[in-house]
């Protein structure tokens, strides 16, 4: 039986990626996927793959780092589509590695902004949303980082540390109103993201993974899909490594 079925699941970043991965799993398993990007190309590639494999799904155009539209096409989409079920707050960038006392302001200010505030917009959007209909279920895509130190990553680490920080604080803030949150870290993906990390850097890391492998996206996908649905009913405020065993 579809896990999802007649659930409305917002993703936001799912133009490609995890994001894109993570909208194919839901659409797989009956949801209704409203799908999210600055990238409205690749955003509506997503859209179509989805519909061509019979599922429901539509695009729009979402900043997440803009309060105004954060909120509207949020609004909108409870409007439109009567609920708001399901929420993955995947929106993020790279960049490129640097030293913290080489870190430009506006480049520590973009990460902040996408990947902290981001989360932080579209939580305070949702939450409004799952309020009215008495409950709702969240993926916050923290990282390694959000765990670690970076060597060159300071802001985007303390960004996916402040993801968690987030995950914990709505968790038990809003868990007794049947709103369950947790976060998924994950190790080195395959995906666009990857493209501003020197190859050197990438190859150590792969081998210092158990696994010898890079992950890849889908393998992301389910664990996010196993978190938003009657399957982890327990499970609030957690943040769940996916990361080949790096970190053990
Ligand atoms: N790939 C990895 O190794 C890895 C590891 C840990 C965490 N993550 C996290 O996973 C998430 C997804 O990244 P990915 O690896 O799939 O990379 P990706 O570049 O394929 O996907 C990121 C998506 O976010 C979108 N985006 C960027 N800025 C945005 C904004 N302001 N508003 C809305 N959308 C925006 C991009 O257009 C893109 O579609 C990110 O939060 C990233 O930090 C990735």
């Amino acid at each position: 039986m579809k896990k999802f079925k007649n659930k409305i699941a917002l993703v936001t970043g799912a133009a490609t990626g995890i994001g894109r991965a993570t909208a194919f799993a839901l659409a797989k398993q009956g949801a209704n996927v409203i799908v999210t990007d600055t990238n409205e190309k690749e955003g509506l590639a997503t859209v179509n793959r989805i519909k061509k494999e019979g599922g429901k799904a539509k695009f729009l155009v979402l900043d997440v780092s803009k309060k105004e539209e954060v909120d509207k096409v949020i609004n909108d989409i409870f409007t439109t589509e009567g609920n708001l079920d399901l929420a993955v707050n995947n929106a993020g960038i790279g960049g490129v590695p640097n030293a913290l006392h080489e870190v430009e302001f506006e480049d520590w200010e973009s990460m902040i902004n996408i990947n902290l505030t981001g989360v932080f917009l579209c939580l305070q959007a949702e939450i409004k949303c799952m309020l009215k209909q008495g409950g709702g279920r969240i993926v916050n895509i923290s990282s390694l980082a959000g765990l670690n130190g970076m060597p060159g990553g300071s802001s985007y680490s303390a960004a996916k540390h402040g993801v968690i920080g987030l995950t914990k604080s709505v968790a038990v803030e809003y868990g007794k109103l049947n709103i369950r949150t947790n976060a998924v870290c994950p190790g080195f993906i395959q995906t666009p993201i990857l493209k501003g990390i020197p190859q050197s850097m990438l190859d150590h890391s792969t081998k210092r993974v158990p696994m010898k492998r890079i992950g890849q996206p889908e393998e992301v996908a389910k664990a996010i899909v196993w978190l938003l649905s009657e399957d982890s009913t327990y499970v609030n405020g957690h943040s769940l490594l996916i990361d080949g065993g790096f970190m053990a």
